[in-house]
């Protein structure tokens, strides 16, 4: 008996050090923040030169409660897409209505113009459902891949993230792709749906979180993908085009998920970032993403479970067949297991593995490991996160900053926030104990800020025509019907 704990213990051991490079110090983490810093001030001047791209919204005050009236929203993003309709009254926005489609994977990975046709059926036949028939109705898009814009309903497609590959779109304002595939959909007397403009889902989100709290500054995503953006003023933006009018300064759309995509952040990744890097759709892009966002820490617990398995230390060298599928974990599961506080028996692991594997046999070792695991990726995702809103936070100069929040795996993990909100608070501590920075939920951010964005721009009868160097910029303000966020 005697024998046998201590070879379990020895497992315990074994595994620990096997799976030790996934947990970083707090000096790691400084580096990182050093990294990121030097990186977005890189991107503020170039686009070009810089691997986190800082882009330019358009977005530049953000709203109060001043919208009225109905508007759509379409949320493309993530394997789903959503249609809404968001009716704006006295201090109030209902979503009176939100369908969600599954993307067939075949469509991801298809010809563009397939996706646009089938989501721009979708949006159509809403429409009609709502009998918004005869009418003009102003559609906010969300269209959450990084977009070089050149206004607030131009933007090109510069590549594709998570789980889409379509062809055809790279280059593409995705604006004209979506109002072509509406005018194929829209026949005589059924509703003309006009897409006003497009954002991003951080930019939503922080749209939605500024109408709750004025010190909101950035907005955040942790759920498929992982991305914050946030206001900047444009005295630090060397690539912004224009004078510098009121209000002075711009909402940036970091697209921070690249971050590592020039191997600076290799210090800091073990070989299952690797190799999960090395066999996916976009080989060497989004490093940042890949050890953070909710589409990917799941893989990594698979190939790290993987290998505690060949190594012997875990379920007796016995592998249960639904590993070897890639993805086949998601993230509920991780959050289930992190769920578990009761550390003397993890009886919420042993559930869990018993729901995922139903015809295998644990010890009570294997539950104790593959807790301890699930907790290291989850947690270094939550401090990565934390170093980017820090870094971020740095720039913003005011006490209290608000972050607004949004994505499954940071709203429905147990802890995740929490961990975000601990390391967080280390870096203020440290370095500005006067800073206060706060995080806010922004429920359904990125259906509920097109819409707003939507309601703005339809206010704006003639949105400005700026000429520079042979391009053209439309440029639509949110001046006349908000409050300037920064002073
Ligand atoms: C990916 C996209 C980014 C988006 C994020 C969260 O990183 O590139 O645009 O904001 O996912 O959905």
């Amino acid at each position: 008996m005697s024998h046998l704990k201590s070879g379990a213990d020895y497992n315990i051991l074994k595994a620990d050090l096997i799976t030790l490079s996934l947990e970083l110090t707090h000096e790691d983490f400084k580096k990182i923040d050093f990294l990121l810093t030097k990186e977005f001030a890189r991107g503020l001047k170039s686009t070009k030169d810089s691997t986190i791209k800082m882009y330019l919204t358009y977005v530049r005050s953000l709203p109060n409660n001043n919208e009225r009236g109905q508007y759509l929203a379409l949320d493309l993003g993530g394997t789903n897409f959503r249609v809404l309709l968001v009716e704006f009254k006295q201090d109030k926005a209902d979503i009176v209505d939100c369908e969600r489609r599954a993307i067939p994977a075949e469509l991801r990975y298809g010809a563009g113009d397939l996706l646009f046709d089938f989501i721009a059926e979708h949006v159509v036949s809403f429409a009609i459902k709502h009998q918004l028939v005869g009418v003009r109705i102003a559609l906010g898009f969300t269209f959450s891949f990084p977009l070089q814009q050149h206004g607030l309903a131009e933007a090109h497609l510069v590549t594709w993230t998570k789980s889409f590959n379509c062809s055809g779109v790279v280059g593409f304002d995705v604006v004209r792709l979506l109002k072509a595939a509406l005018k194929r959909k829209m026949h005589k007397s059924i509703p003309y749906v006009d897409v006003v403009a497009i954002i991003n889902d951080t930019t939503g989100t922080l749209i939605a979180g500024a109408v709750q709290n004025r010190n909101c500054m950035i907005g955040l995503i942790v759920g498929t993908g992982s991305n914050a953006c946030y206001v900047e003023k444009l005295e630090n933006v060397e690539k912004w085009p224009f004078n510098y009018s009121d209000p002075k300064q711009v909402v940036i759309n970091t697209e921070f998920g690249a971050f590592g995509d020039n191997n600076v952040l290799d210090f800091s990744r073990t070989i299952w970032d690797r190799a999960l890097d090395f066999e996916s759709v976009n080989p060497g892009k989004q490093i940042y993403e890949k050890m953070i966002s909710g589409m990917y820490l799941p893989e990594i617990f698979r190939r790290a479970l993987l290998t505690l398995i060949e190594r012997g230390v875990l379920f007796g060298s016995r592998l249960p067949l639904e590993l070897l599928r890639p993805y086949s974990i998601n993230t509920k599961i991780m959050s289930d297991i992190d769920q578990d506080t009761d550390t003397d028996t993890f009886l919420k692991t042993a559930e869990v593995l018993k729901q995922i594997f139903p015809r295998f046999e644990f010890t009570e070792v294997d539950v104790k490991i593959v807790f301890m695991i699930n907790n290291r990726i989850t947690k270094r995702a939550a401090q990565l996160v934390a170093t980017g809103i820090w870094a971020l936070a740095k720039r913003i100069k005011q006490d209290e900053v608000a972050v607004a929040y949004d994505g499954a795996l940071i709203s429905l993990h147990p802890y995740f926030k929490v961990w975000v909100e601990e390391k967080l608070a280390q870096f203020v501590n440290n370095n500005a104990p006067s800073k206060k920075i706060t995080l806010i939920q922004a429920h359904d951010g990125s259906g509920y800020g097109a819409a707003i964005v939507a309601a703005v721009c339809y206010r704006e009868k003639r949105p400005k025509v700026i000429k520079k160097k042979g391009k053209v910029y439309q440029i639509t303000s949110f001046l006349n019907n908000t409050a300037t966020a920064n002073k």
